[in-house]
């Protein structure tokens, strides 16, 4: 009789030793118990202690705490988008978008402009799911951590706000907007919004102290908002013009601009539910990790809107921009992530001061 041995799942290998590694990490501990730059206002519970090895806080993947969801959240995300946007090169006739490895003019190598914008696009999102989720999975380490970590989450949002803005304007405007003042000075005002909105962020958590003050709030959202608005304005201007069900992306553009979005910066914004029963959404349900579900779908949703649109303006795409316009348009992303880069490196000696002068 043919006896088949087939390999354990790759889980119930992985299991034991989990079980082995998890106990070495100390329980979580409430709010009181860790410097106030950490604390929550309503969580009072689940947190994890201040200053263990990053080998602790790198296995808290594994553990229950007020981050746990946060960090799985936008993990998940990142695998979803990565995984829906392979299926759909796959679906389009295999190979990798952006590249061709035969050149028009027969061999070599060749970039192919007009479906880098929508890579670049896939890339930034993947950042800043990952970006966000590194920083909510090791910011506790320390205080120094802390600040650069979310220096770095920063650098995402901004990279995404560029990726969004670039992959909108070449996919979904239409040919009234893209004529429009607005239209022609977009991209560079899309990157210099996305970079000062790094700028705001980065300051804002810098400089100011619990009990914070409103502008605090306020130095961040507002710079984002605004940054939000002009991204969305292609797709804002084509929903306002056009009845939603004319297209098969419209509808996804909608859903993801006005449900989504409003709800995602409301849950950003205000601390609900928690702040009702303080204490009763420390591990699960409080603002911020419904703020990161509405993200999460918000993207995929986005992206989902995207690969339509590619698909029905490729074909004129290179005509209607020409190569060299697309290029330099896709050529300012990396400066973009460079200077965004340069703008949390430069805050995080800044922090680095800072702490060193509260403890003398
Ligand atoms: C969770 O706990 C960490 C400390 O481990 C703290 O820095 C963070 O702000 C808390 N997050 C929430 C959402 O309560
Ligand atoms: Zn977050």
């Amino acid at each position: 009789m043919p006896v088949s041995f087939a390999p354990p799942p790759l889980f119930l290998t992985l299991l034991p030793l989990l079980s082995r590694l998890l106990p070495s990490l100390p329980p979580t501990v409430r709010d009181v118990d860790v410097p106030p730059l950490f604390r929550e206002r309503f969580i009072l519970s689940g947190y994890r202690p201040v200053g263990l090895t990053w080998r602790c806080y790198v296995l808290s993947l594994f553990q229950i705490h007020n981050e746990t969801l946060n960090v799985w959240s936008h993990l998940l995300a990142a695998a979803c988008v990565v995984t829906r946007f392979l299926l759909f090169t796959v679906l389009q006739g295999g190979g990798i978008l952006g590249f061709r490895l035969q050149g028009p003019e027969g061999q070599g190598f060749s970039l192919d402009a007009s479906s880098l914008p929508l890579v670049l696009y896939v890339f930034s999102a993947v950042i800043y799911l990952s970006c966000s989720a590194a920083a909510h999975l090791l910011q506790s380490h320390s205080e120094e951590a802390h600040y650069s970590l979310f220096f770095l989450d920063y650098v995402g949002v901004a990279v995404y706000q560029y990726g969004c803005a670039l992959a909108l304007c070449v996919y979904s405007s239409d040919a009234a907007w893209r004529q429009s003042m607005l239209g022609q000075i977009f991209l560079p005002a899309a990157a210099l919004l996305a970079w000062f909105s790094c700028i705001a962020c980065c300051y804002a958590k810098l400089r100011f102290r619990r009990p914070y003050p409103l502008h605090r709030k306020l130095c961040q959202v507002l710079p984002m908002g605004v940054a939000y608005l002009l991204d969305i304005s292609p797709v804002a201007h084509r929903l306002a013009t056009h009845s939603w069900t004319s297209n098969s992306a419209l509808p996804l553009h909608g859903l993801q601009v006005v449900v989504l979005f409003l709800l995602s910066a409301f849950f950003f914004s205000c601390p609900i539910p928690e702040r009702f029963s303080p204490g009763c959404y420390d591990i699960v349900g409080h603002g911020h990790q419904l703020f990161h579900l509405l993200l999460s779908f918000c993207t995929l949703a986005q992206q989902e809107a995207l690969f339509h649109d590619f698909l029905w303006r490729r074909p004129a795409l290179l005509r209607e921009f020409g190569e060299e316009h697309l290029l330099l348009a896709c050529a300012s992303f990396p400066c973009l992530a460079f200077c965004c880069v340069m703008t949390a490196l430069t805050m995080r000696r800044r922090a680095k001061e800072q702490l060193m002068k509260e403890q003398r």
